[in-house]
């Protein structure tokens, strides 16, 4: 028998996906999943919450033009759930670098970049516990 564990991930629906119209395509592949959309804003990420949001990359090379990129615009932060879903939402996004992500997940298939890349998911229970805390503290 097979286990079975809802949970809850911090989706972020990033500022290129907004601005090239991919809203509806990538919430509709996490419904035709079969996973459940619980919360929705669309909000533009100010300086202090992309730090705190990207803590463990501030002191990186690549975080200022992240930074940039990630408050340059409105994105669409999504609460998803389902059974596994953290882990579930991981392998439909595919890896960081557009270039190199498998066809048939969402960086693989609609983006070419390693920062512009549609899409962030927490990637285990400690982060999608502080990233939804951060993005919908009445959770
Ligand atoms: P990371 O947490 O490594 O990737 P993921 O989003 O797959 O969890 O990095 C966070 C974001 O930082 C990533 O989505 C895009 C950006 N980034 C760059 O711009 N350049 C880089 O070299 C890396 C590794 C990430
Ligand atoms: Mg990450």
């Amino acid at each position: 028998m097979s286990t079975s564990a809802a949970e809850r991930s911090l989706v972020l629906i990033k500022p290129d996906a907004v601005r090239r119209g991919l809203v509806g395509e990538i919430l509709g592949r996490f419904e035709r999943k079969g996973l459940v959309i619980e919360e929705m804003v669309l909000r533009t990420m100010d300086a202090e919450l992309a730090d705190q949001h990207y803590a463990e990359h501030v002191d990186k090379a690549f975080y200022p033009p992240l930074k940039d990129f990630m408050t340059g615009g409105p994105l669409v932060a999504v609460v998803i759930s389902g059974d596994e879903a953290i882990d579930v939402v991981r392998a439909m996004i595919g890896a960081t670098d557009g270039r190199k992500a498998a066809a048939g997940t969402l960086r693989g298939d609609l983006s070419l970049s390693n920062r512009e890349n549609l899409v962030h998911a927490s990637d285990s229970p400690d982060s999608a516990k502080r990233e939804l805390a951060l993005w919908f503290p009445h959770l």
